[in-house]
């Protein structure tokens, strides 16, 4: 069946998401660079689409002028749709309702949400904007792959013009439980969106099982009742005369291209340690600059660390590597500023000045040189109190094919429930943050490298591929 009104051509597959694979940055003399966009979620997708030629629809990173054109990247192989937002658009619907209201409220409420019908208004119309420009984009009984928090009203407003789409949401971030979920003002219209598609997939079957729960109580419909388990048993929600299939599907990264890349940087890594006066122990931080990190967890434990004795700040280096995230919004320059209090009060009191112990960068580093960074440290700090997935630890995992390093991980990770054999700790418990950290640096090389080899065949084997393909075939199988 094809829906009146749309075009005969377009694509058979279209990604829909806030970003594009590239960010537009606009030089101080106004020529235009396309960077990588930040985060997960591009770091996944980009393969994905490279594999299956089609449509991405998204936003370029920066306002637009009013009137002028939106510019459109060149990227090999994805046919690019830009979504021009303007400058209020972008302090109302991405700054606003996106990252000041959904992002804490399903990270476990770690700043408090902010809940302002403005916002709400803006990302309704915005996310109408993105449902108008993939229905342009896609073929009759396309398959649309609607992405992330950002646009949890894009299914169903899809679905209105063009039933004839195979439509799926996936969800980069927690799905949280109903008693936080409860406090939107706009609950049921949110779940009402989602509901739009035909399948829903979260990383965890924890947060599938949360939405079912939600769907229950909020709307009264009828759901599953059996255990949701990865890529295999799914949940199933009655609504609207539909059946919507609702699944887990752990994320992963493009495993055997990270692996070759970090063994070809091989060389720099050595490189990069020679450069770092050859510590004894190199620890490595990689993170968007967001208080879910932890990011001043792992500089508190070393500093307990030092303190006690229990690592000698001598012989001890640890390279931060932040990428700036979401800088006009008041928590992140909230945690940018404690996190760099902490580096300064680290380094002012362990260090020399030849010899600082915390090396911090606040800008994006090269895909090349962060993979030498992973081959290099010989201890990973992952440490978020809360994250959907984590690609960063799974990114190290495959880099270290030569089974050396060791992850420390929190368990409030998603990528925790993959990844056993990593020294996993609570980070709300210093003691077990300083305990985990102290093991995985003076552990015996045999016993880390056996962890090692486990994790690293975890993630050669679910990789990003087997993410993708599974969702897409769970999306394509009842069609
Ligand atoms: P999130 O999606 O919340 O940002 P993930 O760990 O899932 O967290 O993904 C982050 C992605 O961004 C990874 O691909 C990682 O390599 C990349 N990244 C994070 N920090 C940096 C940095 N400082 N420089 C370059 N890339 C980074
Ligand atoms: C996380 C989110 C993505 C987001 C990315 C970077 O991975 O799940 O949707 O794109 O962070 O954040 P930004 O706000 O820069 O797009």
């Amino acid at each position: 069946m094809t829906a009146p009104g749309h075009p005969a051509t377009g694509a058979d597959f279209v990604v829909v998401a806030n970003r594009l694979p590239v960010d537009k940055k606009v030089r101080p003399d106004g020529s235009v660079v396309w960077k990588r966009s930040p985060g997960g979620l591009v770091t996944a997708l980009t393969p994905t689409l490279e594999t299956r030629s089609g449509a991405w629809v998204g936003w370029s990173g920066s306002a637009s002028q009013d009137g002028s054109p939106e510019e459109k990247p060149d990227v090999e192989g994805i046919d690019i749709h830009p979504v021009p937002l303007s400058a209020a658009e972008v302090e109302d619907y991405y700054e606003g309702f996106s990252n000041a209201t959904l992002w804490p409220l399903f990270h476990d409420l770690l700043v408090k949400p902010e809940y302002r019908h403005d916002w709400w208004e803006a990302y309704v119309r915005v996310n109408r904007r993105f449902a108008e420009t993939a229905a342009s984009a896609a073929a009759p009984n396309a398959m649309v792959w609607v992405q992330d928090y950002q646009l949890l009203l894009v299914p169903a407003m899809l679905r209105e013009t063009r039933p004839d789409l195979r439509i799926g949401f996936f969800l980069h971030i927690p799905f949280p439980p109903t008693e936080l979920f409860s406090q939107l003002p706009w609950r049921t219209d949110l779940l009402e969106g989602l509901l739009g598609a035909d399948l829903l997939g979260f990383h965890l079957p924890g947060g599938a099982e949360n939405f079912l729960t939600l769907a229950r109580r909020l709307l009264g419909t009828r759901t599953s009742n059996g255990p949701i388990t990865a890529r295999e048993d799914f949940g199933a929600v009655e609504y609207d005369g539909r059946t919507v299939k609702v699944g887990s599907f752990p994320i992963s990264i493009d495993s055997a291209d990270v692996a070759a890349q970090a063994t070809a940087a091989a060389d720099r890594a050595v490189t990069i340690r020679a450069e770092l006066g050859d510590p004894e122990v190199l620890l490595l931080g990689v993170d968007r600059l967001d208080y879910t990190k932890g990011i001043d967890v792992r500089l508190a434990s070393l500093e307990r660390l030092f303190a006690s004795g229990r690592l000698d700040p001598a012989k001890t280096v640890m390279v931060q590597l932040a990428s700036p995230s979401r800088e006009r919004v008041d928590s992140y320059i909230d945690m940018r500023n404690r996190i760099e209090q902490m580096v300064g009060h680290l380094n002012g009191k362990y260090g020399t000045v030849a010899r600082p112990p915390i090396r911090y960068l606040l800008q994006p580093v090269a895909r090349d040189e962060l993979l030498a960074y992973f081959r290099a440290a010989d201890v990973m700090l992952v440490t978020p109190m809360r994250d959907g997935m984590n690609l960063v630890a799974k990114e190290y995992l495959a880099a270290r094919a030569d089974l050396g390093g060791a992850l420390v991980l929190s368990e409030f990770t998603g990528a925790a429930a993959e990844l056993g054999e990593a020294y996993l700790l609570n980070p709300y418990d210093d003691r077990d943050v300083d305990d985990a950290i102290e093991a995985a640096v003076t552990d015996p090389a045999e016993a880390r490298r056996e962890r090692m080899r486990i994790l690293h065949d975890q993630v050669m084997t679910n990789d990003v591929d087997l993410w993708a393909t599974s969702f897409l075939d769970t999306l394509a199988a009842d069609a």
